[in-house]
């Protein structure tokens, strides 16, 4: 059985390749640009574009399951959900995973309807939002400068985001399923900043500032310039810098109790529990030293 993989040279993709293989399922893997990704010798590599279906008729041809992501190149929801449920189902796949993020787009309800076997993956904070946001300035200051300082949250691995994607590709029981996929325990920024100096041996700190403190911080530097966030929906043209700076600080502020509750979700389908953040810091501290 082959498994195609998109946003195979991604966080999450590129570990769901490697996972495939090593339990030795035939892997494709997509990507936009053959010639920069750098996917493991085992996997047949395929190039395509989400964003225009006439590319993905290889992509699909054979295989049983695929792994779809719902975002194109600027971590917008893909505008043609209809179009890639329909060449799925017409090259004879089987299931699919949908990775998702905080929009739903065009391509969950696409594939609910589409008579495929769906299960909808819904990540909440991934680990590795630390590289994006804060790697830089903990290399280069090793001090981390934001509001609420005790929101909390239950950041994910993003490996056990793929271990979920496998199972739910190659095993039976779930189909028609939504899995919302939390860590498995709840931190807040101090909590991360002290696992971080521990990991890396650093005396790291984190200092909280008052919303207007970060309101005159963020003017200061033109814009949050490392936050995932500001990547998603910065260069919105709706979304002027100042409605941006207000919805950082509502989402800073928000302690969303969807974003804090461990759902358990990676034990139940995997059978063994999530990796904490202090896997994830062991994994990744030569990226927060100078
Ligand atoms: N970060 C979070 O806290 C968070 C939380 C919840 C959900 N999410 C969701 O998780 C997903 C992010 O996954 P990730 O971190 O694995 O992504 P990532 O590391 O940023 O990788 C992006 C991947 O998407 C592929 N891609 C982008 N545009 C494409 C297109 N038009 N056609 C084909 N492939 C395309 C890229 O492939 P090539 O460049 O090789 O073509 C690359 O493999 C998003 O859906 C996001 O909404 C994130």
């Amino acid at each position: 059985m082959i498994v195609l993989v998109t946003g195979a040279t991604g966080t999450v993709g590129s570990r769901l390749v490697r996972r495939l293989l090593d339990e030795g399922h035939k892997v494709r893997a997509l990507t936009r640009d053959p010639s920069r990704a750098h996917l493991p010798a085992g996997a047949e590599v395929v190039a395509g574009d989400l964003t225009d279906v006439s590319t993905l008729a290889a992509a699909f041809d054979g295989v049983a399951a695929a792994h779809l992501i719902n975002f194109g190149g600027d971590y917008r929801p893909l505008p043609n959900g209809p179009r890639i449920a329909e060449a799925a189902v017409r090259a004879g796949v089987g299931r699919v995973t949908l990775l998702g993020g905080w929009q739903e787009g065009t391509l969950e309800p696409a594939v609910r309807e589409s008579g495929l076997e769906w299960t909808h993956l819904k990540p909440g904070e991934f680990m590795g939002n630390t590289l994006h946001d804060w790697a830089a300035r903990l290399r280069a200051e090793g001090v981390i400068r934001e509001p609420y300082g005790d929101r909390r949250s239950a950041p994910v691995h993003e490996a056990d985001i793929a271990a979920v994607a496998a199972v739910a590709l190659t095993e039976d029981g779930h189909a028609g399923r939504t899995y919302t996929i939390t860590g498995p325990e709840v931190l807040t920024p101090r909590d991360k900043i002290r696992v971080l100096a521990e990991a890396t041996g650093r005396d790291l700190r984190f200092e909280e500032l008052t919303p207007e403190q970060t309101r005159r911080q963020w003017a200061e530097e033109g814009r949050p310039p490392e936050m995932l966030l500001f990547k998603v929906f910065g260069d919105d043209p709706e979304v002027g810098p100042r409605e941006m700076v207000e919805f950082l600080l509502r989402v800073y502020g928000g302690d969303h109790e969807a974003g804090r509750t461990v759902t358990g979700v990676v034990e139940k389908v995997t059978g063994r529990p999530g990796l904490t953040f202090g896997q994830w810091a062991a994994e990744h501290a030569a990226a927060f030293r100078p």
